[in-house]
């Protein structure tokens, strides 16, 4: 039993908890949906638009998250109720913290199964670079002699097998779930502590080789010249959705983390540092992956394949390709685990705080019910490929089942979940207590709450209603 506030398990610094934010919020959303969206969406114009919606609605729903949590102490559900009671409204607020638990319960089952592709291609690369020592030629290309039919057709071979599907998906989570067992300080933190310094270093080191070798200028012109012709409603859209998932928002996420905070830690300034660290990883993978696919001559709109097919071609004829290849997988799977943590985190918390759970039965229990989700997921490319679950809904009607998992929560649960906590934060919540427990100065206070009262809102209803009803997009 936890009885003292003084023995409760938590972070064992301010460093600590924003080493783990960072984790959570920097992953699969940094290094591969936000290159494909800048790529398919034709660069500039998106990755300006991004910008303005990291900064002027996630920062402000990020402080609101950390906020619930550093003042409710406990799961998302039990943090929101505690906020309620002292701001003397209705605790059925905290709905949206259930609500959360389930977003980030479902998001970890298809996040695990992507996580399995890279943990193979870091397979393929070890081997590849392991071959490539033994032949006395460390610094060669990636997978040398073979033809970019070959390299991007690994990926199709790789959907056709369901066994070597399960097994990746089921190394990854077994792994999430056992850092998860072990608590925060215990687990959570030691992961980040170990990750994020590495992640950092094989970042930088793979942003300058591709400065050396690639094509910088042209990558950086293609990131940040806009063409506002290309700035349609849906590429606005998918700004929007891109910056709430890639800042960890509406799930609870950030909530669940933010409640082992000690005492005395300045929110406001621990909020901006996590979101400028999400967002320069964001960019630096773009600076990174880009001159890459230019000096070779590819396409950038390749899609959800561009880190997964044309990215090994681009290091087939590389200086040093093959390491490189396998360094760069290396980094994507270690941005993967320190957030499917988070993910994992948020019912394994709420199991422990509302159900009286042990930590490892809870991680157990929803990491075992996640996998589960996730088979069907990774059956979805192959045994399941006609199968989808939500078909009589025109926007799912095409939709398989990783991507209905996917559009599910991204278009529908996370708005919602940040639409409450803007609600409730930027109008119910108390004054004093939003006051007294982020520490802002007065203007940053006045400026914080407006925008979630008024921004946030707005802007959030819009990306739900636009994704909900696409044609009134026209
Ligand atoms: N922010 C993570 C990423 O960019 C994904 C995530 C979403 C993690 C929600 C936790 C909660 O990959």
């Amino acid at each position: 039993m936890v009885a003292a506030t003084s023995t409760k398990d938590g972070w064992s610094s301010r460093s600590a908890f924003i080493l783990a934010a960072i984790g959570a919020a920097v992953g699969l959303g940094n290094l591969w949906r936000f290159p494909t969206l800048a790529g398919e969406s034709g660069g500039g114009a998106f990755v300006i638009f991004y910008i303005g919606c990291v900064f002027l609605l996630g920062l402000p729903l990020l402080l609101a998250e950390i906020f619930i949590g550093r003042a409710g102490q406990t799961d998302a559900v039990g943090s929101i109720k505690r906020v309620a009671r002292e701001s003397d409204v209705s605790e059925r607020w905290s709905l949206f913290g259930g609500l959360g638990a389930v977003a980030a319960f479902l998001i970890v089952s298809f996040y695990s199964v992507v996580a399995g592709w890279v943990l193979y291609y870091v397979g393929v690369f070890a081997a590849d670079f392991g071959q490539a020592v033994l032949a006395g030629d460390p610094f060669r290309g990636a997978l040398e002699g073979e033809s970019q039919e070959q390299i991007s057709g690994r990926m199709g071979s790789l959907f056709a097998n369901p066994a070597l599907l399960l097994s990746m998906h089921f190394a990854f989570m077994g792994t999430t779930l056992f850092i998860v067992a072990r608590g925060i300080s215990g687990g959570i933190e030691k992961a980040a502590t170990w990750l994020m310094p590495a992640f950092f270093a094989l970042l930088i080191s793979i942003t300058i080789y591709g400065a050396i070798v690639g094509d910088v200028g042209e990558a950086a012109a293609f990131l940040f010249t806009p063409d506002w012709s290309k700035l349609t409603p849906e590429v606005m859209n998918a700004a929007l959705g891109q910056a709430l998932f890639s800042l960890s928002l509406g799930v609870a996420g950030i909530i669940t983390y933010g409640s082992y905070i000690r005492q005395g830690t300045k929110l406001g300034s621990t909020a901006l540092a996590i979101a400028l660290a999400d967002t320069g990883v964001a960019l630096l993978a773009g600076l990174m992956i880009f001159p890459i696919v230019f000096a070779v001559g590819l396409d950038p709109a390749a899609g959800p394949t561009l880190v997964f097919q044309t990215l090994p071609f681009a290091f087939e004829s590389m200086p040093a390709g093959s390491l490189i290849g396998l360094l760069f997988f290396v980094l994507v799977l270690v941005a993967a685990i320190t957030s499917s943590i988070s993910l994992l985190e948020v019912p394994t918390a709420w199991g422990v705080g509302e159900l009286g759970w042990s930590r490892p039965r809870s991680a157990l229990v929803f990491g075992g019910a996640a996998f589960v989700i996730g088979i069907f997921c990774l059956l979805g490319y192959n045994i399941l490929s006609d199968f989808r679950p939500l078909g009589f809904w025109s926007i799912f009607a095409e939709t398989d089942i990783l991507d209905t998992v996917d559009g599910f929560t991204g278009k529908i649960m996370l708005p919602l979940g940040a639409l409450l906590t803007s609600l409730f934060i930027g109008w119910r919540a108390d004054r004093k207590l939003l006051e007294r427990t982020t520490g802002l100065s007065q203007g940053a206070f006045a400026i914080w709450r407006f925008l979630l009262a008024w921004l946030c809102p707005l802007a959030v209803t819009i990306i739900l209603v636009t994704g909900l009803f696409p044609s009134l997009l026209g």
